[in-house]
């Protein structure tokens, strides 16, 4: 593993570069051996390097261009996949390039050739310029949370189905966070083998900040994070209350959602969660055992005070015949179906595959199902909140 750190125990900042023009290998060579960057490493063109600029967590970008004028595909195709801060580089003619880059979003041009001292300031300046501007944007992700507390009724089918789509088809910045502690299998599901898990974050040294928490996850193909449980069952108990809280507050600076997968059980990180939750996706199916769990957890939840407008019912296995219906359910919760995903045998087939269904089998009922849900959630519900101003007393 690379140090992270330069001699002064900052953190190196993470640089790709794409592009080339004069003067660039002499700047490759010496930026790769200085102790303030960390470089990635260099692709002539953007497309080669897509893997390294989605997944590479990088504080900045470095784009070498021969063009006299803005190289406007280069950068779009660099924003694409990476919303790091763009420095651009070119040889001492490009002058007209620099009003160009006035209005266009890079932060800074440089006319090679530069004294290396000069090229890294500039992309420390710009990957903290760039940070500073991610926590002002002040990212506010969602919290998802699929629970049901009975086992096997397809919580991380659910919850790992639904992060997937979040990322590939809604476009969000999504983080699935593992919080079956003792035998999470979502990375299982998703075919990935991380090797850091939630475990690694927790028992890490220091101040946990978004930087930090992208150093922990790992990149799925469909551009979802994912924070893993502990590999050893016995190592659940590390993940306290106060550490999974904080990391809840950092994701939510970092991510659009953050989808949270959990264990039949109201531990306490999971009370943690529920105080932070948006979106409960209350899973149930068709058998009256688990009807009956799920009604005593929408009690416990009255009990805890967490609002029941948050709760969202999901009939999993809804179109199953087994001499119960829909409204049969609804009346035994109380609540209205939210969402129903059928069964549908591409799932099994999918989670031995280590390959979600929404994004192998996409076309599926499961998969729409899936998708249905993803568009629906994460949205304001102004209707409600309009019927609220309608339903306040009036007086004659
Ligand atoms: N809609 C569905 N159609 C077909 N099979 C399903 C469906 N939902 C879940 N399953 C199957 O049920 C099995 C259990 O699902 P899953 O592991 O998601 O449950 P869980 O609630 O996470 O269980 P646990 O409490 O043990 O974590 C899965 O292997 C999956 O194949
Ligand atoms: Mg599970």
């Amino acid at each position: 593993m690379t140090d992270h750190h330069d001699t002064n125990g900052r953190e190196r900042t993470r640089v790709y570069l794409t592009g080339w023009c004069d003067g660039l290998p002499e700047l490759h060579e010496t930026l790769g051996r200085h102790p303030e960057v960390d470089l990635v490493g260099h692709s002539e063109s953007v497309a080669d390097g897509a893997g390294a600029l989605a997944g590479g967590h990088l504080g900045a970008v470095l784009h070498a261009t021969r063009s006299a004028s803005l190289p406007n595909d280069e950068l779009a195709a660099i924003r694409e996949h990476s919303h790091a801060p763009v420095v651009l580089l070119a040889s001492g003619e490009a002058t007209s390039l620099l009003e160009d880059a006035l209005d266009a979003d890079v932060a800074d041009v440089l006319l090679l050739p530069q004294l290396t001292e000069n090229v890294v300031f500039a992309i420390r300046k710009a990957a903290h310029a760039g940070r500073r501007a991610a926590a002002r944007q002040g990212r506010d992700g969602r919290i998802v949370t699929v629970f049901c507390p009975k086992g096997g009724t397809g919580k991380t089918v659910t919850a790992t189905n639904l992060a997937s789509a979040l990322a590939k088809y809604q476009g969000k910045r999504t983080l699935l966070l593992d919080l079956d502690l003792q035998f999470g299998d979502a990375a299982i599901m998703l075919g990935i083998e991380p090797e850091q898990t939630i475990q690694d974050l927790v028992t890490a040294p220091g101040e946990l900040d978004p930087d930090k928490l992208a150093g922990y996850t790992t990149r799925h193909a469909c551009g979802l994070d994912v924070l893993p449980a502990p590999v050893r069952p016995e190592d659940a108990e590390l993940v306290t209350e106060q550490k999974l809280t904080r990391l809840l507050e950092v994701a939510k600076q970092s991510y659009d959602a953050i989808v949270v997968d959990t264990s039949p059980f109201f531990h306490g990180p999971m009370l943690a969660t529920l105080d932070r939750t948006d979106e409960l996706l209350l899973l149930c199916g068709l058998d009256v055992p688990t009807i009956k769990n799920v009604r005593l957890s929408i009690q416990t939840l009255e009990l805890l005070s967490f609002p029941s407008e948050r709760i969202r019912v999901v009939l999993n296995r809804a179109n199953s015949n087994v001499g119960m219906k829909r409204s049969e359910v609804e009346a035994a919760l109380e609540h209205k179906v939210r969402f129903e995903l059928p069964s549908d045998r591409a799932v099994p087939l999918a989670v031995n595959r280590g390959n979600p269904a929404v994004l192998s089998e996409a076309g599926c009922d499961f998969s729409r199902g899936i998708r249905d849900m993803a568009k629906g959630l994460l949205v304001p519900e102004q209707g409600k909140a309009k019927k609220r101003w309608l339903s306040l007393p009036t007086r004659a």
